[in-house]
């Protein structure tokens, strides 16, 4: 079967494509597992180097998501399997509004539609985030059923995503499935447009030896998860069998419960007699106005009944970032 990812080339989209294909297999639309023997991965950033990991099973394609004729020439055997990933994150999509519709909305409708054409009914994952919550209404911690009324752009676009995942799935188009991602901990690299990316950052800069300006306070509650965890919760997902997930494919997915400043602590712990950058607090409003929206804490009862895999602690999130990228 073929497996396309958009948002490939992405953080977690390359790291979905690797475990994928060490795997070897997946869930067809005949509800077998069958060989993968060929991925997709379709990103409006292809790096000039091809990364590492990818064997010749994989093709990397340049493209935009909110072009149809892009996105119907993606999906073109009926064994396929599609992770739909690529998305205009937080902050950006809160800076352009037109921009985070065009992508997030017409670009998914895109694909539903090309999968509809096709008719063979495939497995279908949608990353939503828990930025789909929002609202003065909003417990704090929210749950599975708690009501989305998302108070950006970004996270009324993956609200609306989930609808349309539920109502694909319910008119037998699809066999779709969302995951609502938590804070996912620790991006490689440099900061995105994400309004969150100071959860990674706080950590990272400070291991690379980095000063880092906080932009939210020290007890800011959020929710957040490693993406080893999260990746393979992400595959979990859409090998589960949709009978299980009912006519509500949403899925909070399993997450720690945690205090900025219970990163640090583990920061600390973590790094032994690592040198580290100092941290210096100073909210930003722009960063506070998006994540102070966000609900503090994530129940995801629901994902963890499913068998969905969750962190032992965050000091084993920040122990496999450095064996990951920092080599110890
Ligand atoms: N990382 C997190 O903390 C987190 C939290 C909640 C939800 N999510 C969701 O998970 C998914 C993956 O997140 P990530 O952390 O890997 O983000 P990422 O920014 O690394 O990956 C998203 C990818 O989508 C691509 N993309 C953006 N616009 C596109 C377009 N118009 N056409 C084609 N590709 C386009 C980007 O180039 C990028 O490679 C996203 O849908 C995101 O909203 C992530």
């Amino acid at each position: 079967m073929k497996i396309v990812i958009t948002g490939g080339t992405g953080f977690l989209g390359l790291r979905l494509a690797r475990q994928i294909l060490a795997h070897g297999v997946a869930t067809a639309p005949s509800g077998k597992k069958e060989p993968v023997d060929e991925m997709v991965l379709f990103d409006v950033v292809v790096p000039d180097k091809r990364p590492e990991g990818l064997d010749d099973r994989v093709k990397i394609v340049a493209g935009e998501i909110a072009d149809e004729k892009a996105v119907s020439a993606l999906i073109d055997r009926p064994d396929i399997g599609v992770y739909h990933l690529a998305s205009v994150v937080s902050g950006g999509a809160e800076q352009d509004f037109s921009l985070a519709l065009r992508v997030n909305l017409h670009g998914h409708l895109h694909l539903l539609e090309a999968i509809r054409k096709l008719g063979s009914k495939p497995r279908y994952l949608f990353s939503s985030s828990v930025a789909a919550y929002g609202g003065t209404a909003m417990p704090k911690r929210v749950t599975d059923q708690t009501k989305q009324t998302p108070q950006t752009t970004y996270g009324m676009t993956k609200a609306v995503g989930e609808l349309l995942v539920n109502d694909y799935t319910r008119k037998g188009f699809i066999d779709g499935r969302t995951a609502k991602l938590p804070g996912v901990i620790i991006r490689p690299g440099k900061p995105n447009k994400a309004a969150s990316s100071f959860i990674s950052a706080v950590v990272r800069e400070p291991l690379n030896g980095v000063d880092y300006v906080l932009p939210v306070p020290l007890d800011l509650d959020m929710p957040v998860a490693g993406y080893r965890t999260v990746v393979s919760a992400l595959e979990a997902l859409f090998e589960l069998d949709g009978a299980k997930l009912g006519d509500d494919r949403g899925v909070n997915l399993p997450n720690l419960d945690v205090k900025v400043s219970d990163m640090i602590a583990a920061l600390k712990r973590v790094a032994g007699d690592r040198k580290l950058g100092k941290i210096d607090v100073q909210p930003d409003p722009f960063v506070m106005s998006i994540v102070s929206g966000w609900p503090a804490h994530l129940d995801a009862g629901r994902g963890e009944s499913f068998g969905l895999p969750k962190d032992k602690s965050l000091d084993d999130v920040i122990r496999a970032y450095m064996e990951d990228y920092l080599g110890k």
